[in-house]
């Protein structure tokens, strides 16, 4: 049953983002059924899935990337489904696209410069947020005269991610965290967003590497053709008969 939560409500149940029945696609293609998540204020959240399960096209929807066909987004009790893709960057939810999508020709500086459009031209500020940017990414710092597109796989994940925070989210979205990286790199990495989790920002992350994801998060969602099919706390999940099977299969034996 559905009533109308108003934001104190969301607030003091933690909620940050609620998913209720959204469906969304491309052109004659429904992908996403009526998906329902929710986000909890002040946590890692994992989504995790076969390949083709519909994972990136749910952030792109959320992200107001790709329209909402049916069904709500709630950011802090309020709907937001309908919103372009700026507003919806401009109320704290910023997106680590799958693939990155770098400006590969800019420097690393000016692609974390690009994070922070929406956000008032104050230079003092922006200094500031970079110099934050280069003290979670030492390795940013180095290279914040090179072109993106000369940087290793890694390197280029750390400046998505960073371009992310230069819009001081909220709620970060990572779509395929550690999709053909290093294991050094991908730690690194963990490491660097179990800070900033520890500082107050929520994440939500796709992860292919089904463990690490379940180790990392507190709540997990599973989805499978276009809905989500499993959720709970990620220890539960980790420790489910059922979910070893279908994803650590490989793994258990
Ligand atoms: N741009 C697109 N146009 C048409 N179909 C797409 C597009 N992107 C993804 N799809 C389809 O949507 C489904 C879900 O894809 P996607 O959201 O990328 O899944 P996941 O991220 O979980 O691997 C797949 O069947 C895929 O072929
Ligand atoms: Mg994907």
């Amino acid at each position: 049953m559905t009533t109308s939560s108003s934001p104190a409500t969301a607030q003091g149940s933690g909620e940050l983002m609620r998913i209720e029945g959204l469906q969304a696609g491309y052109g004659p293609v429904t992908v996403l059924w009526g998906v329902d998540l929710v986000v909890r204020e002040g946590q890692i959240t994992a989504l995790i899935g076969s390949n083709g399960a519909g994972k990136s096209t749910l952030m792109r929807t959320i992200s107001g990337l790709i329209p909402t066909r049916a069904g709500r987004l709630l950011w802090q009790g309020r709907e937001i489904q309908h919103s372009t893709p700026a507003q919806v960057l401009g109320m704290g939810i910023a997106h680590v696209p799958e693939g990155r999508r770098l400006f590969s020709a800019m420097t690393v500086e000016d692609n974390l410069i690009m994070g922070a459009y929406l956000r008032s031209g104050n230079r003092a500020q922006l200094a500031r947020d970079l110099e934050r940017v280069y003290e979670i990414f030492p390795k940013l710092a180095e290279r914040r005269t090179q072109a993106a597109g000369t940087m290793s796989g890694g390197e280029q994940q750390m400046c998505a991610i960073g371009r992310g925070l230069m819009s001081a989210p909220r709620l970060l979205m990572i779509d395929e965290l550690s999709l053909g990286l290093s294991p050094l790199l991908v730690e690194q990495l963990v490491e660097a967003l179990i800070s900033l989790n520890r500082e107050g920002l929520s994440i939500l992350v796709v992860e292919q590497d089904v463990v690490a994801a379940l180790e990392v998060s507190s709540q997990a969602f599973v989805m499978d053709m276009g809905r989500v099919v499993q959720h709970g706390p990620s220890d539960q999940l980790l420790a489910d008969p059922a979910v070893r099977r279908a994803y650590l299969g490989a793994l258990a034996d």
